[in-house]
């Protein structure tokens, strides 16, 4: 394992992307409406993240062809955009996107509903959004990542959700994924000690059913098996000298859990 500890210059860079990407959860956010596909979003969120200076980082890493994955439903990772699919009244809908700025990456995950949706799925939404924040403010040098890791799994599992042990967060800096990978799992008191200038994508995936996932022919798209839902919510963050800072929050995204 190689983890590589960021400068505050290079953190910086890493801000910028981060400033880029979560601008774009805000673009995206408006135009997240039933009739609209998801290429037709890919395509939108690509032309602002390039107009911002950024470089959308997912674009043709290891052959994704879109600028960014939106994954509707029972969809929890790595859809690909289509013009085949259509955003309707009452789904929910995620965007992971990375950018680069001056050869840094940021990656986040939102997950947004489209139009009015179920109680249930607000919760799901919620609930991963509510994992991240929980367990973000452990976060400080000397931690173990043991303790980030199993306290999002308590937060998902205490709501009644499945967490995937198949995909994880990771570092990030000039690689999309660099180590130390940060599972959705794990024992307090385990793992890696953070310390200042690590930079980690923490990534709550959840399931409202079962765990089981599998990947579409296309070798992206993966689903849930029982055709349940899941939620995805993804931020970069560096670890400081006293805690850590957030590097892809929108404005206002600082209050939660206070909107709870
Ligand atoms: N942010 C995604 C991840 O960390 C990026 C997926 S790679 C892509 O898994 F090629 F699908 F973009
Ligand atoms: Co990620």
């Amino acid at each position: 394992m190689k983890i590589i500890i960021k400068s505050p210059r290079e953190i910086a860079l890493i801000k910028k992307a981060g400033s880029i990407l979560a601008d774009t959860f805000d673009y995206l956010k408006v135009h997240t409406k039933s009739g609209i596909s998801t290429l037709e979003l890919d395509k939108l969120a690509e032309r602002f993240i390039r107009n911002k200076g950024g470089i959308p980082t997912c674009k043709g890493y290891e052959g994704f062809p879109g600028a960014i994955c939106i994954s509707v439903n029972d969809t929890l990772l790595h859809g690909i955009p289509s013009r085949k699919i259509i955003l309707k009244e009452g789904d929910i809908v995620s965007y992971d996107i990375c950018v680069t700025y001056e050869g840094y990456i940021a990656d986040a995950c939102r997950t947004f509903p489209v139009g009015e949706i179920s109680t249930e799925a607000k919760r799901l939404i919620d609930t991963a959004k509510n994992c991240f924040f929980e367990a973000v403010k452990l976060i400080k040098p000397g931690v173990h990542l043991g303790d980030i890791s199993s306290k999002i799994h308590e937060i998902g599992t205490e709501a009644g959700y499945t967490l995937t042990e198949e995909f994880t967060g990771h570092g990030v800096g000039r690689e999309m994924h660099e180590d130390p990978s940060v599972p959705n799992f794990g024992e307090k008191g385990t793992g890696v000690i953070l310390k200042e200038g690590m930079v980690i994508a923490i990534e709550p995936m959840l399931n409202e059913g079962k765990v089981d996932l599998y990947i579409q022919n296309d070798g992206w798209t993966v689903k849930t098996v029982d055709g349940k839902l899941s939620a995805h919510y993804e931020n970069t963050v560096a670890i400081t000298k006293t805690g850590y800072e957030i590097l892809t929050l929108e404005k206002g995204e600082e209050l939660w859990p206070s909107k709870m």
